[in-house]
This record gives C-alpha cells, structure tokens and sequence, in this order.
C-alpha cells in the first residue's frame, strides 16, 4: 500500500529549514527505534516548542517494523494534537543507501529521505542522488544528499581519516542533483568516539573555513551536521559507574554545535546521545534495584531523562526552541 506523508500530518523540512537559516538557529534530527525513544523525542520537542525531525536509519527501520513505523509516526502526530500543542514533525531516512530503500520510504509515508551516496565516486553520487530527486520531488518528497565522508566508528575507521567535503565540488553537485539540503564533513564522525585526543591534548576544532567556504558558493542553501552528538560527559561517567566500560569516548563540544547552528546548518543529527541517556538511566536503574524486573521501571525513568536531554538541546544547543508553533502556522497558511 502507498501513502503520502501528507495523508500522515507529516510536513517536510522547506519551511523549517528556510525560518532556521533566517532565525539563525537549527531544527533536530532525533533518531529513534522504538516506543519510548519516540515519546521522548516527541514530549521533549512539544515541551520545548520545537519543530522536530524524526530520523530512522535503515537498521531502525528493519529493527521496528517498517509498517508499524509507518503508524508509530502517524501515532506521533495525533499525539501532539491531543496535547493541544502544534508543532511541525517530519519523518526523514538517515542514511540511505539505494534507490529502492529511498522509494520505499517515500511510498510509506516519509516526507524527506537522505541518499548517502558519498562512499562512491563523485559521478554515481551524482547519478544516485539525482535518480533519488526525480522519484522523490514527483511525490513532493525532500532530500538530502552528502559530500565527503564521515569516519564512523560502525566502519572501524577513526576520526582523523574522514573526508573533508570539497568546496569546490557543491555548486556542481547542488545543481546537477537537484537535492533540498546536503550534508558535508568537516571533522564530526558517527557514534561514541569521534576523537582520540592524547593526554593533556585539546580536541581538534571542527573544520570551519570549509563551513564557511560552502556558505560562500552556495548562499542560503541547508547544510547539514552529521555526527553531532556531544558525547555528554555525565552519562559517559554513569555508564562507566554502573558497570559499563565506555573510557574514551568523546563528542563534538556544544559551544562548537551552537556556532554550527548559528551558519548555514540547518540540521544537526543526534544519535549517539540519546542512546547514552537511555542506556545510563537503565545501568543505574538496574544497579539500583537488582531485583526489578518490569520494564517501565527502567524504560520510564530513561525516557524522562531523554525528554530533559532533549529539551535542553533545543533550547541551548540548538536554538528550535520556541520555534514549533511559528513553523507548523506558516505550513498551515501554505
Ligand atoms: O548515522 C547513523 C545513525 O546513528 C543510525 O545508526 O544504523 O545503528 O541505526 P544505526
Ligand atoms: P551521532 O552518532 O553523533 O549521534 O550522529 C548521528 C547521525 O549523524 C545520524 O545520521
Ligand atoms: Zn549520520
């Protein structure tokens, strides 16, 4: 069965992405792969009064059931209406890999999908992503597209060997792709360990001049952030209390993600830090209470501690906050 996102009550990133690049501030890209995730990236953003970006990768997709994710999203919406609350919800894919899985998504209700086809040469990205626009903006579908590489700690490739974007390449890549925002590299990385920095040594700034070098060729056009959690220190340590082993890990400082949002970065992804709160909060929890056994008794107090996460980041980190209601009127009128 096809459906649109606009039979879901999703809305895309076009008016989100065009009032953060004017307001200066960035719209949240929450992954989430199951029940509570969802609800607290949901209340968090209601909470706080942001627009929000709900981000499934295709593992979360296989890991929830592409059909009750469908609904789960739908179910996400009617939420926020019952609260007697307005905010605009878009339902994105965060990393796709093919055409097929991008039209899959799109058929099921997604209303913006990421072709990641930065892995291949320069000429496939291109042929990948614009194959990926013409099926997605016949349905009114937005995309996202990259250039460079983001080492990942999922591919046992470290930090320091990531790809910086090439500037030079985005106006070439923009124009013949027909993509609605790209993500680029400039020295973030996936998962819990983006640097290595040695004993006493500062973290490497992110690479900025290239930021800024994109700015220049491709004026008012949105730029994503990938790999931009912070690897919040609190929970690294309540997860290393409570019996897990997490030394080393280390995150991209707010104070450069603030800056970040202030640019032509109209997303920013987050990850990794939502997945350190739930796993701390359970931990403790579990340390706690070993002879608890009822999972909202730990799966409740992780998702109101991502729900506090969430609304912070919105509000210091990000800037959406306050932005939610101002957005889902101008989709309205639309
Ligand atoms: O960028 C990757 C996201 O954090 C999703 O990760 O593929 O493990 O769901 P995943
Ligand atoms: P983090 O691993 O830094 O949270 O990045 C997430 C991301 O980029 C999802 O696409
Ligand atoms: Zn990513």
């Amino acid at each position: 069965m096809t459906v649109s996102y606009k039979d879901l009550g999703l809305v895309t990133t076009r008016s989100m992405f065009a009032r953060a690049m004017e307001g200066k501030f960035a719209i949240p890209a929450y992954n989430f792969n199951n029940m509570e995730q969802l609800q607290a990236i949901i209340r968090g953003c209601t909470e706080s009064d942001s627009p929000v970006i709900l981000q499934v990768s295709s593992g979360a997709r296989k890991y929830a059931d592409s059909t009750l994710l469908r609904y789960m999203a739908m179910g996400a919406v009617e939420m926020v209406k019952d609260s007697g609350a307005r905010i605009p919800i878009v339902l994105h894919l965060d990393h796709g890999d093919t055409f097929e899985l991008c039209k899959s998504c799109i058929d099921s209700g997604f209303s913006s999908v990421m072709i990641d086809g930065s892995h291949h040469p320069y000429e496939e990205n291109i042929r990948l992503t614009k194959e990926v626009v013409e099926y997605a903006h016949s349905k009114e579908v937005v995309v996202e597209g990259e250039l460079g590489i983001l080492a990942g700690i999922e591919d046992k490739v470290e930090a320091e060997k990531s790809t910086y974007t090439r500037p030079e390449e985005v106006e070439d890549f923009v124009s013949r792709t027909g993509v609605d925002s790209l993500a680029i590299s400039i020295g973030t990385s996936h998962g819990a360990y983006k640097f290595k920095p040695k004993p006493g040594e500062q973290l490497p700034p992110l690479r900025f001049e290239i930021l800024e070098a994109v700015e220049k060729r491709l004026p008012g056009f949105p730029i994503v952030l990938h790999g931009a959690s912070s690897v919040l220190p609190e929970y690294v340590d309540m997860i290393n209390q409570y019996g897990g082993n997490m030394e080393g890990a280390v995150g991209v400082p707010e104070d450069q993600l603030r800056r970040a949002a202030k640019s032509a970065v109209c997303k920013i992804n987050i990850d990794t830090d939502g997945r350190l709160v739930v796993t701390a909060v359970i931990r403790k929890v579990l340390a706690e209470n070993p002879k608890e056994f009822d999972p909202r008794k730990y799966l409740g107090p992780a998702r109101e501690e991502l729900i506090e996460m969430i609304k912070r980041k919105n509000r210091e980190v990000l800037g959406s906050a306050g932005h939610g209601e101002e957005i889902a009127a101008i989709e309205e009128k639309d």
